[in-house]
């Protein structure tokens, strides 16, 4: 019986994946809308390039590069310096859903599935004191 496929082959692989965040991040470079995130980063987005690739890799199920390389993600505590609410965590997925669309990540199953989980996440990554997820 053929093995189910994981997300990250669904996407493309490892080039699909480098395009899709090379797009996220070019995007968070250019577009005004963005401008809010794109300040809490480095001015070189090289190395948040580089990080979210190896992440992505291993949390779609493909090689776990994050964790070879860095370690534990522990997401939300790395995001705890940079102050995030509502409003960062919708730009974020903004374009993230932009970046899919340009990268034209078929079929809309897919985009879809990866939106729910980027939601989920991005959500959980909220720090600021009143706008904190349920739970943190
Ligand atoms: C909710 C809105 C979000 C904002 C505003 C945000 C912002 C940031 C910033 C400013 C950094 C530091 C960049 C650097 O050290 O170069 C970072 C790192 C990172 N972010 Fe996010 N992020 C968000 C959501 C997410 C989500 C949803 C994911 C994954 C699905 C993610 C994955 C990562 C990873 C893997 C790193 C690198 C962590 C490290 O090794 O230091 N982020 N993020």
């Amino acid at each position: 019986m053929a093995q189910q496929q994981t997300p990250y082959e669904l996407l493309g692989g490892e080039a699909a994946l480098k395009r899709l965040v090379d797009r996220f991040y070019a995007l968070m470079d250019s577009e005004a809308a963005y401008q809010g995130i794109r300040r809490l980063h480095p001015r070189d987005l090289a190395g948040s390039n580089e990080k979210l690739y190896m992440f992505l890799s291993g949390w779609l199920g493909g090689p776990p590069l994050y964790f070879q390389k860095i370690g534990h993600p522990m997401l939300r505590a790395r995001h705890l310096p940079f102050p995030i609410g509502s409003p960062e965590r919708d730009a974020w997925l903004d374009c993230m859903r932009r970046a899919l669309e340009d990268c034209e990540v078929e079929p809309p199953e897919l985009r879809a599935w990866l939106m729910e989980q980027f939601t989920g996440t991005a959500d959980w990554m909220r720090n600021k004191p009143g706008d904190l997820p349920e739970g943190a």
